[in-house]
């Protein structure tokens, strides 16, 4: 057994962001500043988006995407059950309801036919997400969106590299939001971006992240003297700051790289768990990019002694951390009690609930690392 724990969802942080943190902390300028402008402009250059705007975190980029596309009281946002609570509460803080839909069995992505059956007289808008980095079918939900005059935010939480059919995540609707949390494909600790290619949702989002003050704000106690402003929206704080930025533009130029190591684990983690009593993720659909955010594995409690929190126990046993992604939404007592969802809405959704679990899968792991999952996952399951 080995001997130190290891840590789910570590990020590999190497010693050129350490140094600009340092310099930046040496620079006295903490806050939003140079390094941010610079971390968007390559986010940009990476989506081959019009705009970027860095936030300090995806859910602030979901929660801004709400209120400017216009998210109201009364308004129906149609969002998966499986997938992490900031999605729907996204919704709910710009006034608006979740409505929950199910996923399919093999790629646990939003299923279209069920987003057709949800969608009402108040339906505004949709939220995919692409879940565990694997592109959602972005040509039925954007099928969809057109015929009922819907808009699309993207939750590209988990896929900052994935594509679909050659199109880059994130750019399908009208913003994309990603996540720079520590867990996540590249990380800033805490830290997210939205991407549009629409000046107006642009300018709205850059102003209301940073307390409805006018455009580049940030700029007021620069070396180009000191810049009034005007608060025009009652905006928030949610502005990145330059320390953030900082391990952003290191870790940026290294995606591809992070992504090919956790291709790698993937692979040898599928070889590896082939025969044993689980489901390993679905294929990669032709034609489209997987960004490898989470390898989930599902138990088949059905054909084990044990069941999925007592694997957990085990894997922890053995120095190994784990994660759940997810427990459906629709499960969590908030939800229940709010919008009087209950076991038995979701039956996908609650399959893969009662059976997931997310092994490491970062690009600091070492090849030892990975074959000590590989040995705790298989003493377990073979017991
Ligand atoms: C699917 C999904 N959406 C949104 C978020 C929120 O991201 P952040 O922590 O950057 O706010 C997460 C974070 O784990 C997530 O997994």
């Amino acid at each position: 057994m080995r001997e130190k724990f290891l840590v789910f969802g570590s990020p590999l942080i190497e010693q050129s962001e350490i140094d600009e943190v340092v310099a930046s902390l040496k620079s006295g300028w903490l806050g939003t500043g140079p390094k941010v402008h610079q971390f968007e402009e390559m986010f940009k250059k990476y989506k081959r988006v019009k705009y970027a705007m860095a936030l300090n975190s995806c859910t602030a980029a979901l929660h801004l995407s709400m209120i400017t596309i216009g998210i109201k009281p009364g308004d129906e946002v149609i969002v998966p059950t499986m997938t992490f609570a900031a999605t729907a509460n996204a919704v709910i803080h710009a006034g608006g309801k979740p409505v929950f839909v199910d996923c399919e069995k093999d790629t646990m992505n939003i299923d279209a036919e069920d987003i057709e059956r949800k969608i009402t007289h108040k339906t505004r808008a949709i939220i995919p997400v692409h879940f565990a980095g694997r592109p959602c079918r972005m040509d039925s939900i954007v099928d969809i969106a057109r015929r009922h005059n819907l808009k699309i935010i993207e939750d590209s939480a988990h896929a900052i590299e994935a594509e679909y059919k050659g199109k880059k995540t994130g750019t399908f609707g009208e913003i994309g939001c990603f996540s720079f949390y520590v867990t996540k494909n590249i990380v800033t600790g805490e830290g997210g971006m939205a991407v549009t290619n629409n000046e107006d949702y642009a300018n709205k989002i850059k102003i209301l992240g940073l307390h409805g003050m006018s455009k580049d704000a940030w700029k007021r106690f620069s070396d180009e003297g000191y810049r009034h402003y005007q608060v025009v929206y009652s905006g928030f704080k949610y502005n990145m700051m330059d320390i953030q930025a900082a391990i952003g533009i290191h870790q940026l130029p290294r995606v591809e790289k992070y992504w090919k190591r956790r291709k790698e684990i993937w692979n040898r983690y599928n070889k590896a768990f082939k025969n044993l009593r689980v489901f390993t993720p679905a294929a990669v659909e032709p034609n489209t990019k997987h960004a490898y955010h989470l390898y989930t594995l599902l138990i088949d409690i059905d054909k084990l002694k044990i069941n999925r929190d007592q694997f957990l126990d085990e894997m922890t046993k053995r120095n190994i951390g784990v994660g759940v992604h997810y427990i459906a939404l629709h499960l969590h007592p908030y939800y229940q009690k709010t919008y009087g969802y209950k076991r038995g809405d979701f039956p996908i959704a609650e399959w893969i609930s009662d059976r997931t679990v997310s092994l490491p899968l970062s690009a600091k792991l070492t090849d030892k690392d990975v074959d000590d999952v590989i040995e705790a996952v298989t003493e377990i399951l073979c017991q």
